[in-house]
C-alpha cells in the first residue's frame, strides 16, 4: 500500500522521525538551519501532511502549491508563521500546541522581570569583565523590588494569568488588560493607555494578530514611567522596535526580550551595545518536558489530520463543516 506522504520541516531526532516512517512516507529536512521556501515548496507537491515550527514561514502561495495538503501541525502554540486565512479558505486545518507551555514561558517572564530590575545579566557581564575588586559595596548595581512595583498584563490568556498567579508571591500590585474584560481576584482592569502610562512593569501576552501588531506603539511607549520596563515573551510584532531602540538607547526605558520583530536578531542590532536590555533567543517554551509536550501534542495533530478527522487542537476550527447531528 502507498503510504500518504509527510513532511518534516524541521530537524528532529531521528527516533520521532523513524516512529513517524511507520504510517507515512517521510520526507524530513535534516540540517538545523530553516528549510529554504523553494526546497519546501517542492517537497509539498505531492504530500499530505506538514509538520512544521516558528523558523518555517507557510504562505499563500505555498499552501495553493500543495494540492493535496490536508494537515499542517506546527510545534508551537502561535500560528502567526503561518497564513491562516489561506490554509482556512483552503479547507487545511492548522493544528498547533496551546496549554502544554504555559508555565516555562510564565517562568521566563518572570525571570525576565526579575533579570532586568535586579540587572542580573549586566552584573553577570561586569563580573566576568573582571570588575568585581572591592567586594560587598553599599551603591553596587541597584535596581527596584518586584514586590513595590506595580505590573501591567496585557492580556489576560492563559499564560497573562499564570504571569499573575506567580507575581501575586511577590506581592506586585497587578493591573490588566484584556480584549475582552475578565475578572481575575486582587487584579484591577484598565484600558491599555492607562495600563502604559501607571505601570513599572508592562508584560506582553495577547497572541499575534492584524489588531495586536504594534499593540506597545510609540505612544505608549512614550507614556511610560522614566525607568519602567518593557517585557516581551510574546511576538516582536507586538511591539514598534523602533520606538524601543529609542527608548532602550536613551536610557528612559528598560526591556527583557525573549522575541524580536527579526529573527535570529541581526549583528550589530542596537540592543546587543545597551545594558538595559535583557535578551534571550525566543526560549519561552525552552525545557525538555515542555518541548516534549509540544511534539506529543503536535503528532497527535498530524495523525488526526493525516487520518482524516478532526484536530484535537487546531487553530482554525472554522474549516471543518457544522454537522447538523
Ligand atoms: C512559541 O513562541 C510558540 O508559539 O510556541
Amino acid at each position: 500500500m502507498v503510504k500518504p506522504k509527510c513532511v518534516v520541516a524541521l530537524g528532529l531526532p531521528s527516533d520521532m522521525i523513524d516512529t513517524l516512517g511507520d504510517a507515512y512516507d517521510v520526507a524530513a529536512w535534516p540540517e538545523s538551519q530553516p528549510m529554504p521556501e523553494a526546497v519546501l515548496k517542492d517537497w509539498l507537491t505531492d504530500a499530505h501532511g506538514l509538520l512544521c515550527a516558528l523558523s518555517t514561514p507557510i504562505s499563500a502561495a505555498l499552501l495553493e502549491h500543495a494540492s493535496r495538503l490536508q494537515v499542517i501541525s506546527t510545534i508551537s502554540v502561535g500560528v502567526d508563521h503561518i497564513d491562516i486565512t489561506a490554509a482556512t479558505r483552503l479547507g487545511i486545518p492548522v493544528g498547533h500546541t496551546p496549554g502544554v507551555l504555559v508555565d516555562s514561558t510564565a517562568d521566563l517572564a518572570l525571570g525576565l522581570m526579575l533579570a532586568v530590575t535586579r540587572r542580573m545579566a549586566e552584573a553577570d557581564r561586569w563580573i566576568r569583565a573582571g570588575n568585581w575588586a572591592q567586594g560587598w559595596q553599599s551603591d553596587l548595581l541597584l535596581g527596584t523590588d518586584l514586590s513595590q512595583a506595580t505590573v501591567g498584563i496585557v492580556g489576560l490568556g492563559a499564560i497573562g494569568q499564570a504571569v499573575i498567579r506567580r507575581l501575586r508571591g511577590f506581592g506586585s500590585n497587578v493591573l490588566a488588560w484584556n480584549r475582552t474584560p475578565r475578572h481575575m481576584d486582587g487584579v484591577q482592569m484598565v484600558e491599555l493607555d492607562e495600563l502604559f502610562a501607571r505601570s513599572d512593569i508592562v508584560s506582553l501576552h495577547t497572541a499575534m494578530t492584524p489588531e495586536t501588531t504594534h499593540i506597545a506603539d510609540r505612544q505608549r511607549l512614550a507614556s511610560m514611567r522614566a525607568g519602567a520596563a518593557l517585557i516581551n515573551t510574546g511576538r516582536g510584532l507586538l511591539v514598534d522596535e523602533a520606538a524601543l531602540i529609542d527608548e532602550v538607547c536613551s536610557g528612559r526605558l528598560n526591556a527583557g526580550l525573549d522575541v524580536f520583530s527579526v529573527e535570529p536578531l541581526r549583528p550589530g542590532h542596537p540592543f546587543l551595545s545597551q545594558e538595559n536590555v535583557v535578551l534571550l533567543p525566543h526560549v519561552g517554551s525552552a525545557t525538555a518536558s515542555t518541548r516534549l509536550a509540544m511534539v506529543g501534542r503536535a503528532l497527535e495533530n498530524l495523525h488526526a489530520g493525516m487520518a482524516g478527522q478532526a484536530l484535537p487542537y487546531c487553530a482554525n476550527p472554522e474549516v471543518y463543516p457544522i454537522s447538523d447531528s
